[in-house]
This record gives C-alpha cells, sequence and structure tokens, in this order.
C-alpha cells in the first residue's frame, strides 16, 4: 500500500484493537491498577518475560495508544507521555546529564526550559551553554560549545517566543560527529509541519498541552525516539519520578489529534495573512513570522516546514505601552499564556512566559520589552484583523 499521508494518519494511524466490542473510538482505561491473571503471570511481567500492564504510572493502555500515535506521526520508534511539556524535557535531560555534564541549546526558549536549564539544572551540577540561531552558523560555533562532557544538543524552532528558526540539519551533522543526542521541541510546529526525526534528529519533544490537545482543555507532554532512548528515559527517570499522563487526558488527547492538519493549516494560512498585515500597519515596528520574506529564518523553516504555523510576535513602535493599551481592548483574541489553541491568545513575553529571563539574557535572546505573541486561532481571520485593528486603533 501507498505511503499514507499525514492528513489521514491523523485519523487512522493506530491499529490495536484493546476491546472485544470493536468500538470506532478507543474507551477510557480509568484504572490505577491491573489484575494478574495469576502469581506467575504478575512476577513473569515485573520480570520483563511477559508482556502486559502492571500499574498506570509505568503503561495504561489508553496513554500507550497515545504513545503509539505519536511515534507514528513523529517517524520515531517509541514515545512517553507525560504530565506536562516540562516533565517530558525534564525526562530526557535528568536522563541524559550527571553532574559534571553540560548541554548546548538555544538562546530562546519557552521560559520554564530556559529556567530548567538555566536555575535547575546547574543546581546539580549540569551546565547550559546557549546560542543565537546567528552565532550556530557556522557550525563551528556549535562544535566550539561541545566538549567531552557534552551529553546533548537542544532546540526549539520555531522557537518560542521570537519564532527564531534553527536549522535541525546543521544541529544533527554537529550531533552526530560528537555521538551525542540532538532533542528538538517541536511544540510550535507539531508533526503535521516538521519532522525532524526524518532529518535526523534523535528525540522529538512537546508540550502536547498546545496544538496536540488544540483545545485549550488539558496539559501533557510526549517524548519520541529510539525504542532504545525510551526505555532508559522509562526507567531512569518517569517509572520512579512518576510524571504519568491520565488515561483521561491521552484519549483526549488522541481526539484532539484526528483534527490537527485541519487545525495546523487554518492556522498557518491565518497566521501568514495575519502576519503580512500586521507588517503594512504604520504602528508596527516589527513582525516575527518565519512565513515572511522579511524573517531571518524564512529560507531554512522553508526547507524544513510544511508550513509555518500559527505563532507570530511583534513589537508595537509605543512600545509596551502600546501592547499594553492593544492587549486591554480585544473583544475576540484573549489575553492568556499558552497557545495553540482554538481560540486567539494574546500575551506579552517579557513580563509573563519568559519572565524567568532577566534583562540581560532577554535581549541577548532577542526578547523585547514590548514583544507581543499571537497564538492565532480558528476563528475567521478577518474577524481576528478587525479586533487587533480595533484594538490597535486606541493606541
Ligand atoms: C515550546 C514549549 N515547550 C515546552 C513547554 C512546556 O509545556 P507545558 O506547559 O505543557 O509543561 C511550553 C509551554 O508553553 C512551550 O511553549
Amino acid at each position: 500500500m501507498k505511503k499514507l499521508s499525514k492528513d489521514t494518519l491523523v485519523v487512522h494511524g493506530i491499529k490495536t484493537v484493546y476491546t472485544s466490542t470493536m468500538d470506532l473510538v478507543p474507551p477510557i482505561h480509568m484504572t490505577s491498577t491491573f489484575k494478574f491473571k495469576d502469581a506467575e503471570f504478575g512476577s513473569n511481567i515485573f520480570k520483563g518475560t511477559e508482556k502486559g500492564f502492571i500499574y498506570s504510572r509505568m503503561g495504561n493502555p489508553t496513554v500507550s495508544l497515545f504513545q503509539e500515535k505519536m511515534a507514528l506521526l513523529e517517524g520515531g520508534e517509541d514515545a512517553i507521555a507525560t504530565a506536562s511539556g516540562m516533565s517530558a524535557i525534564a525526562a530526557i535531560a535528568m536522563t541524559l546529564a550527571r553532574p559534571g555534564d553540560n548541554l548546548v541549546a538555544g538562546t530562546t526558549l519557552y521560559g520554564g526550559t530556559f529556567a530548567l536549564f538555566k536555575k535547575h539544572l546547574p543546581l546539580l551540577n549540569i551546565q547550559p551553554r546557549f546560542l543565537t540561531p546567528s552565532e550556530a552558523c557556522p557550525i563551528s560555533n556549535i562544535e566550539a560549545k561541545i566538549d567531552k562532557n557534552t551529553r546533548f544538543l537542544f532546540i526549539e524552532t520555531p522557537a518560542n517566543p521570537t519564532l527564531d528558526i534553527f536549522d535541525i540539519k546543521t544541529w544533527v551533522t554537529a550531533a552526530k560527529k560528537y555521538n551525542i543526542a540532538l532533542i528538538v521541541d517541536n511544540t510550535f510546529a507539531t508533526p503535521y509541519l516538521q519532522n525532524p526525526i526524518s532529518l535526523g534528529a534523535d528525540m522529538v519533544v512537546h508540550s502536547a498541552t498546545k496544538y496536540i490537545g488544540g483545545h485549550g482543555d488539558i496539559v501533557g507532554g510526549v517524548v519520541i525516539g529510539s525504542c532504545k532512548m525510551m526505555a532508559l528515559i522509562r526507567e531512569e527517570y518517569t517509572n520512579h519520578f512518576g510524571p504519568a499522563m491520565s488515561p483521561f487526558n491521552a484519549w483526549l488527547f488522541l481526539r484532539g489529534l484526528k483534527t490537527l492538519a485541519l487545525r495546523m493549516k487554518r492556522h498557518s494560512d491565518s497566521a501568514m495573512k495575519i502576519a503580512q498585515w500586521l507588517e503594512s500597519h504604520p504602528k508596527v515596528d516589527r513582525v516575527y513570522y518565519p512565513g515572511l520574506t522579511s524573517h531571518p529564518g524564512n529560507r531554512v523553516a522553508q526547507h524544513q516546514m510544511k508550513k509555518f504555523g500559527g505563532m507570530l510576535a511583534f513589537d508595537l513602535f509605543g512600545g509596551i505601552d502600546a501592547g499594553k493599551k492593544l492587549m486591554d481592548n480585544l473583544k475576540i483574541c484573549t489575553l492568556a499564556v499558552s497557545l495553540g489553541d482554538c481560540d486567539t491568545l494574546i500575551q506579552h513575553p517579557a513580563s509573563m512566559t519568559h519572565s524567568t529571563y532577566s534583562a540581560e539574557e532577554k535581549k541577548k535572546a532577542g526578547i523585547s520589552d514590548g514583544l507581543i505573541r499571537l497564538s492565532v486561532g480558528i476563528e475567521d481571520v478577518d474577524d481576528l484583523i478587525d479586533d487587533l485593528n480595533e484594538g490597535l486603533s486606541f493606541i
């Protein structure tokens, strides 16, 4: 059979049937523990000589279905679903690095990831080294940050909140040369728009809270990679630190995935139209959207992404005072953090999602004081433009 398109895979994609009633939509296995048919079987699954579920912190059929589908969509062998995106990132870092080790990451990251790398890992004597996209070119600059204690490379692309684009292939080349893992946070792009594993990345991580769920009602995360890596993360971290995804959330994530293709096309097309409109608005100083030819990462984004996603950011000439007036005078766009929902969300990274960066760190990461981030929803795009236009008239 010919290779199925992503549009088909998001709807189908998993073949496992767990019930004799042949449900179209798999039921939720809302159970903390599982009965063993006899004591011998119980001890065998603990030993790993027989397969079966033990306890939902370590595995659950509904969570397994979500993992299976994410692995399929990202082109990985296996996946681990976690309670949040942050716990997925922590699981990777805590599995791969030990005291004395270091990691090399892009400077622009979600504020929680930056805080984990910059504040918490150093408490365990694991040090981060950062590079902006322009510093990461040529590749020798990435290599200059790598030494014998570097355990992994980590990039977000497009990056939160400036939509910086990192060239995945360049980072893959550096990772392979030094035999270390490259992890890509694919939250903004989703497996529908970008597949880092097919470009050679070792692992992909998501805040599933965002586009995977897609409706702003659940928190979760997922890591995708080889069976060997996933077994290691389970053994070293998730089984014992316990950031398990609830089966109910896994069921909702599976439901969200069915419309991922439709949503990502709509988010991307609307974001492109809004970015172009904002770019020509007299009160807008600069627009950050990888689909615009004015974006420094546009050429690389064209190679590694199918479309450019639903996230954009902009600076107003009036700085943060103007930004506050805009955010306080919108009727459809909602003032809230998070992203990837059906609803359009607007927020101020410097004081909200990225307040974990110091003033100097923000400057280095290109997060200006007035930067406004917009997560474009699936409403009618002209209604969104009218709302933004009305909000801008208050400045
Ligand atoms: C790119 C990115 N990665 C990771 C996270 C963390 O995910 P969660 O909030 O699900 O823990 C976020 C959250 O905003 C994010 O934007």
